[in-house]
């Protein structure tokens, strides 16, 4: 079994359809992805095709024997915002359940850490809801520090679900 984690600039052969069917199946696992339920396809494939598009996003996608099986973003400020400049997010990371457990979600979050330092950038801001245990333990174990909880972060089937936020410094302010 291989595991690789790469930058997709563009969809290959079959991508896109394994990209839609890794979140869906994501999604219905319970997520962590935005979605509380799995939108049609076609809006799937929009919302993937439009990340591609988007100057301020990096897609990263995870791979088992070749097939995409998860992925993650990095997202900088937008170019105006010359303050928060420094900084850029982790966001809507995902493995689709029958991917897990073989450490790519690590991977992805490693090579994401690694294009943020090459591409200068001093700290990483994530934020996770409180019942995404296995992303919590993930994202504390890479060094994460929790700065805070907003208990209305997000509702889910009409209940309110507290959310985690965390930030990684990967470098000093001075560099
Ligand atoms: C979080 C998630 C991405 C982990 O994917 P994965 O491929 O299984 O993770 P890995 O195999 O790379 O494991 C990395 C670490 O995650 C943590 N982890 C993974 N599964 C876990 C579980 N079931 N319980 C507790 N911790 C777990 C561990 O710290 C693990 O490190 P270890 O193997 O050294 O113990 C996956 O569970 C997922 O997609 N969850 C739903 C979406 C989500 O919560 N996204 C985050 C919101 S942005």
């Amino acid at each position: 079994m291989t595991t690789t984690v790469e930058i997709l600039n563009k969809f290959g052969r079959s991508d896109l359809m394994d990209l839609c069917e890794a979140a869906e199946a994501a999604i219905l696992d319970g997520g962590g992805f935005g979605w509380v339920s799995p939108p049609d396809r076609a809006v799937m494939e929009r919302y993937w095709r439009g990340v591609l598009l988007v100057p301020e996003r990096v897609l990263f996608v995870a791979r088992l024997d070749g097939t995409i099986c998860g992925s993650v973003q990095l997202v900088r400020p937008s170019r105006n915002n010359e303050a928060l400049a420094f900084s850029c997010q982790l966001v809507s990371q995902f493995l689709a359940p029958w991917a897990r457990g073989h450490g790519l979600a690590r991977q992805l979050a490693e090579t994401l850490e690694r294009r943020a330092l090459e591409e200068g950038f001093h700290m990483i801001h994530l934020d996770v809801r409180e019942t995404q245990t296995a992303a919590i333990q993930l994202y504390e174990s890479l060094g994460y520090n929790r700065w805070g909880v907003n208990p209305n972060y997000a509702r889910i089937d009409g209940k309110m679900v507290a959310g985690c936020y965390y930030s990684k410094a990967l470098r000093t302010a001075a560099g």
